[in-house]
């Protein structure tokens, strides 16, 4: 400090004070600090400098260099605080996930609305024409006991017509081994013994859903498919009207064009037995790989109540009579829609689904 110190410290201060400002990362501060406060610094210089004066403009000038450190220290402080803020910031911005493309392409996909799968839409259909010939809709359990799906159906255990209908089963060590129903004719007996309990026969009812079975899938079969079970017990029942109602329904569900027939069958729960079949929509009858080369396709299968299935559920079989069918609903979608293969409702290719909204 020579000449006039003071005047050359107020220069130097506002120097210092600018470059303190212009700094701009906690890097660039760090590399300046030391020639702003250190030992080589300006003020440590003249620090140095003020043992040369004389005694009172020591004090003056001492005094004036402390305060100016105090407001350059402060200054880098503050400085030190703004960067670090806003390095923080910039690190948060980078690490931020952007989510900003997604929602922005996500607004532009085109909605579409769902609509009932093919088997939905055709059960409901079904139960449509049903209930319009005088039916009530019912439903039932798709986990049964041996008894309804085999016994009360006269399928006593060991009965070689369980092999028609190999099935899951889950052995719990209970008395009663459960299955999954392979067809939708166990809902006949709750039905009936519904009826009995609540005094209310006479039945008309149909009852759809799902069904299980050890078959492999081809053309006309899944292991998963859907039935609907109709059910009529009342007086004087005979097989006309059993074929009277099939031949309406075939009517009102697919056209007068198609042809249809009752084949003898057998099933242990009816007596006598059929088999219902209708022309095969695929090739009109000319045969094709869908219908194994016959012309027809088998749809369900029909018969009147056995008495041993009256008597398992109690009732009097010398005063009511009846008669059950139970028709694929997979089948009788493929045979109206023309689906060659039956595959097709359960491989999800939207593609296909399209066509039947
Ligand atoms: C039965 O299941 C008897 N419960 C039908 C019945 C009810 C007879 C009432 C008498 C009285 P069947 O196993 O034939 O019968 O099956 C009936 C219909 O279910 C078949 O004609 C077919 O349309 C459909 N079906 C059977 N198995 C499959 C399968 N694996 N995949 C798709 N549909 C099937």
């Amino acid at each position: 400090m020579t000449s006039n110190p003071l005047a050359a410290l107020r220069e130097h201060m506002t120097t210092m004070l600018n470059e303190i400002a212009s700094l701009n990362s906690l890097q660039a501060l760090r590399e300046a600090e030391p020639s702003i406060t250190g030992k080589r610094s300006m003020l440590a210089t003249l620090q140095k400098s003020l043992g040369s004066l004389e005694p009172e403009v020591r004090r003056e000038a001492g005094a004036m260099l402390q305060e100016a450190r105090r407001e350059v220290e402060t200054a880098l402080e503050e400085r030190r605080g703004e960067l670090a803020a806003s390095e923080r910031r910039q690190a948060l911005e980078a690490d931020r996930l952007d989510l900003g493309d997604v929602v922005i392409s996500a607004v532009h996909w085109p909605l579409s609305s769902g609509h009932p799968g093919l088997v939905a839409s055709t059960q409901r259909e079904l139960e449509d024409v049903f209930v319009g010939m005088g039916f009530e809709v019912a439903d039932g359990p798709e986990v049964e006991s041996d008894w309804y799906n085999f016994e009360a159906l006269n399928m006593p255990p060991a009965h070689p017509a369980r092999g028609m209908w190999d099935t899951f089963y889950v052995d719990l060590g209970d008395p009663e081994t459960v299955v999954l129903r392979t067809h939708t004719s166990p809902t006949q007996i709750h039905l009936m013994e519904g009826a009995v309990a609540n005094d209310s026969l006479p039945i008309h009812s149909v009852m759809p859903g799902r069904c299980y079975r050890r078959d492999t899938p081809d053309a006309r079969h899944l292991a998963t498919f859907h039935q609907i079970e109709g059910l009529v017990v009342d007086e004087g029942i005979s097989f006309t009207d059993l074929a009277g109602v099939i031949e309406t329904f075939t009517r009102a569900y697919f056209g007068p064009d198609i042809e249809s027939r009752l084949r003898p069958g057998y099933f242990p729960f009816t007596e006598p037995s059929a088999e219902f079949e209708i022309t095969c929509t695929i090739c009109r009858g000319a045969g094709c790989r869908t219908c194994s080369h016959t012309g027809w396709i088998e749809l369900g299968g029909c018969g009147m109540l056995d008495p041993a299935v009256l008597d398992a559920v109690g009732i009097d079989g010398q005063r009511w009579s009846g008669f059950a069918f139970g028709f694929g609903i997979d089948r009788c979608a493929q045979m109206r829609y023309q689906i060659a293969d039956m595959r097709a409702l359960i491989e999800n290719d939207t593609r296909f689904l399209r066509q039947f909204t």
